[in-house]
């Protein structure tokens, strides 16, 4: 029966592939995890080490989910098996992530834990966003690589994936900006949520209706 908690107990008791993990993303991948327990989906999990995330994942998931890995590194292949796939090649290669969107249409959750190299990870995300399922999630980590100068990283640099996310918090509110010079995007339309942690951004989807507000309550005439 799934419990919370399930993740990071799994990550304390594993005695099985090399998982390398900070304490506190446990905690977020649970918010934003949790939900999806219930039904079979298809992950996404862009770096694979040693394996051991995917097959928590597979642990922690459906029985009858599709867990994806992707990773530059072909001895990854030997983590396949059940419901765990393994794909090699690069994640800031179009056409390999283009093959991939091709075989699997949808993901329902994406976890980018590869390179760490800003400019793959923005790459990625700019391939891959369209192609998260309509209520899915887009989650990054590692993210202090955005401060770090050997992976493209800086303090408020452009080009580093802290302030490419920044950015998308004002495309998030477009329909509220004037004038025509700021219009809503597709990401507009299909975000709802965009959560900033340590180290870790999670994207949530949600198709956004028309933006509507109404006032309730004892109203007298000169409230409305
Ligand atoms: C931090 S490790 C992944 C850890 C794993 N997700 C876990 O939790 O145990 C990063 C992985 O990304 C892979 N990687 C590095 N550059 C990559 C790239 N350009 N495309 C895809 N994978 C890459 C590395 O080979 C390595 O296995």
């Amino acid at each position: 029966m799934p419990s919370p908690g399930d993740l990071h107990r799994y990550f304390l008791n594993n005695g099985s592939k090399i998982l390398h993990k900070w304490f506190h993303y446990f905690d977020i991948y649970e918010r934003h995890f949790e939900r999806f327990r219930d039904r079979p989906i298809t992950m996404l999990e862009i770096g694979v080490f040693g394996g051991g995330s995917l097959e928590m994942c597979q642990s922690y998931f459906h029985p009858e989910s599709r867990i994806v890995g992707l990773d530059i590194n072909p001895k990854c292949k030997r983590f396949e098996g059940g419901n765990i796939e393994v794909h090699i090649g690069s994640q800031d290669d179009p056409n390999f992530l283009g093959k991939l969107v091709k075989k699997y249409k949808k993901f329902d959750i994406i976890l980018d834990d590869g390179s760490h190299i800003n400019s793959h990870v923005i790459k990625t995300f700019e391939a891959l966003y369209e192609h998260v399922s309509s209520n899915g999630v887009y989650f990054v980590e590692d993210m202090h690589t955005s401060y770090w100068k050997d992976y493209g990283g800086g303090l408020k640099k452009e080009g580093t994936f802290i302030e490419f996310a920044k950015n998308h918090i004002d495309q998030l509110n477009a329909a509220h900006v004037p004038g025509d010079d700021y219009p809503v995007t597709e990401f507009t339309r299909t975000t709802n949520a965009i959560a900033f942690y340590d180290s870790v951004v999670v994207f949530e989807k949600r198709l956004q209706g028309t933006r509507q507000h109404a006032k309730t309550g004892p109203l007298k005439k000169t409230d409305l």
